[in-house]
């Protein structure tokens, strides 16, 4: 039996300092970032999450979709309202990463890994993603809302991935459906502490930890170039580091 996402189990597992939150779960519908977005809209208030059990149009990051097929994964969106600056805000995302990976390995026993800039793995395969979406204020000082989106593939859909995500995606390999509620409510307990506190940047180091493909050659097209470089870390805005064959150091940041 697969376990679905409920409202009262969810708040079970929610810790006290979480505080009012408003929380939605749905069977099914086009993406949860693009209702909260709607929602947003309309009006909707800071710290609101709906949970759906598959989406039509699950989206990925640079207009790639995600993979949201009935009952096998968590396709969650957190609607905030920060009162932060819009360059701190692009911490939203990492931060997002850290407290999926803390809480899957609380809940699940295993340890994640973070692809930069928003891909969690799991031995060597992505198990799940994070999509931030931003709006800011005509000046462009203020962010008006952030709809931070993740997606955790719990268990194999049946019949396994489609062929083309076959040899990069994978899940937790848990069928026995009792981890969805409680990963979910974890998942909320290390993003609230963290973003209460973002401007600390207390979840980079753990970023750090976790970072995958550290040393690894890579080439980057950016601003009309195209460069290669060595992976040498991340910097203390969760940019990631990179060193070119002559030495000099570039960093790599992440807009929403
Ligand atoms: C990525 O892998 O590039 C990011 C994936 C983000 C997927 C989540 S699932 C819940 C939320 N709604 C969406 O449409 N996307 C995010």
């Amino acid at each position: 039996m697969k376990e679905r996402a409920d409202e009262k189990i969810i708040r079970k597992y929610l810790a006290p300092f979480v505080g009012d939150i408003k929380i939605e779960t749905v069977d099914i519908i086009d993406s949860t970032n693009d209702e909260m977005k709607r929602r947003a809209e309309r009006g909707e208030g800071e710290l609101s999450l709906l949970v759906a059990e598959e989406q039509t149009k699950g989206r990925g990051t640079k207009g790639r979709s995600f993979f949201s097929p009935d009952g096998t994964g968590i396709y969650m969106s957190l609607l905030l309202r920060p009162a932060y600056t819009p360059e701190e805000c692009t911490l939203l995302t990492t931060m997002a990463a850290v407290s999926s990976a803390r809480a899957i390995e609380r809940v699940v026993g295993v340890k994640p890994q973070i692809k930069w800039v928003n891909d969690i793995y799991l031995d060597g395969k992505k198990v799940g993603g994070i999509l931030t979406q931003a709006h800011l204020s005509k000046d462009c000082r203020d962010v008006l809302w952030a709809v931070v989106g993740i997606g955790i593939n719990i268990s194999e859909p049946e019949g396994g991935f489609p062929d083309e995500l076959r040899s990069i995606a994978a899940s937790l390999g848990k069928n026995d459906g009792s981890i969805k509620n409680r990963l979910i409510g974890e998942i909320v307990n290390e993003f609230v502490l963290y973003y209460r506190k973002l401007t600390e940047k207390e979840f980079i180091a753990e970023y750090s930890q976790r970072l995958l493909g550290l040393g690894e050659e890579i080439t980057v097209s950016a601003g009309g170039e195209e460069y290669s470089g060595t992976v040498i870390g991340i910097d203390g805005m969760c940019r990631l580091k990179i060193r070119l064959p002559d030495g000099e150091e570039r960093v790599l940041g992440s807009a929403f």
